[in-house]
C-alpha cells in the first residue's frame, strides 16, 4: 500500500540538513510513501485563548487538516540547546489542541535528528519522543536515528546524500519507516474487522 506522510522539519533554515535528510527518506521510499512537507514557520505562537475562538490564526486549521489527513508523520529535527527547536514544539502544541481533538492521536511516526555534532541531536530526539508518548503516537523504535557529523559535505550539489555509512543508515531508516507505518495500519485494520 501507499501511505500519505506528513513531514515536519524542525528547522526553518533554507539549507537545513534536516530538510535534506527528510527529502532523502522520501526519495528512497517514494514508491510507497507519498510525502508532503508541512510548513510550520507560519504558525503563530500557540495561545490557549485561541481554542474554539474566532481569533484563532487562519493557518492553524489548514495545518491541523494536513496532519489529520496523513497516515503517518516523519519528524526530522535539529537540536537547539539540547532540546526541540521552539518552532517544532509550537507546531506539536498547535496540533494537540483544542483539548480532545488532537490530530496526532494514533498516528504512526518516526523521529530523526541530524546535527553536525557527534551526539546527533539525541536530546531533541528524546524530548520529542516524550511528547509523542503523551500524544499517543506509536513511534518507530529501530533503527534509532541520531545522525551525527552531518553537514554540507554529506550531500552533493543536488542535495543528495553521498555514498557512505550515513546514506546506508538513512536507507535502512526509510525502509523501516515504511514497514512501521504499514504494520500499524494493518494491525488496526485487522482489529477493526
Ligand atoms: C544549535 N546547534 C546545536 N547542535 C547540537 O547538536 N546540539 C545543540 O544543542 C545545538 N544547539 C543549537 C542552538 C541553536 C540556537 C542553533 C542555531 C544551533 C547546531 C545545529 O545542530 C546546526 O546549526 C544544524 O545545522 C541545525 O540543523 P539544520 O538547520 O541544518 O537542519
Amino acid at each position: 500500500a501507499t501511505y500519505k506522510i506528513a513531514i515536519l522539519v524542525g528547522s526553518l533554515r533554507k539549507d537545513s540538513i534536516n530538510r535534506k535528510i527528510a527529502r532523502s527518506i522520501c526519495a528512497i521510499r517514494g514508491d510507497h510513501l507519498e510525502c508532503g512537507m508541512v510548513e510550520i514557520g507560519d504558525l503563530p505562537l500557540y495561545n490557549q485563548d485561541f481554542d474554539k475562538s474566532p481569533d484563532e490564526p487562519a493557518t492553524y486549521g489548514a495545518f491541523r487538516e494536513k496532519i489529520a489527513a496523513a497516515d503517518g508523520v516523519l519528524f526530522c529535527t535539529p537540536e537547539y540547546n539540547r532540546g526541540v527547536p521552539g518552532v517544532l514544539k509550537n507546531a506539536v502544541d498547535v496540533g494537540s489542541r483544542p483539548y480532545g481533538s488532537s490530530v496526532w492521536n494514533g498516528k504512526p511516526a518516526a523521529i530523526v535528528s541530524a546535527s553536525p555534532g557527534s551526539i546527533g541531536g539525541f536530546g531533541a530526539n528524546h524530548q520529542l519522543r516524550q511528547a509523542c508518548t503523551f500524544l499517543n503516537m506509536p513511534v518507530m523504535q529501530q533503527p534509532e536515528a541520531y545522525l551525527g557529523h552531518v553537514n554540507d559535505d554529506s550531500f552533493d550539489a543536488d542535495g543528495r546524500l553521498k555514498d557512505g555509512p550515513l546514506k546506508d543508515l538513512v536507507e535502512k531508516l526509510a525502509h523501516a519507516f515504511h514497514d512501521w507505518v504499514d504494520m500499524v495500519h494493518r494491525a488496526r485494520a485487522a482489529l477493526a474487522s
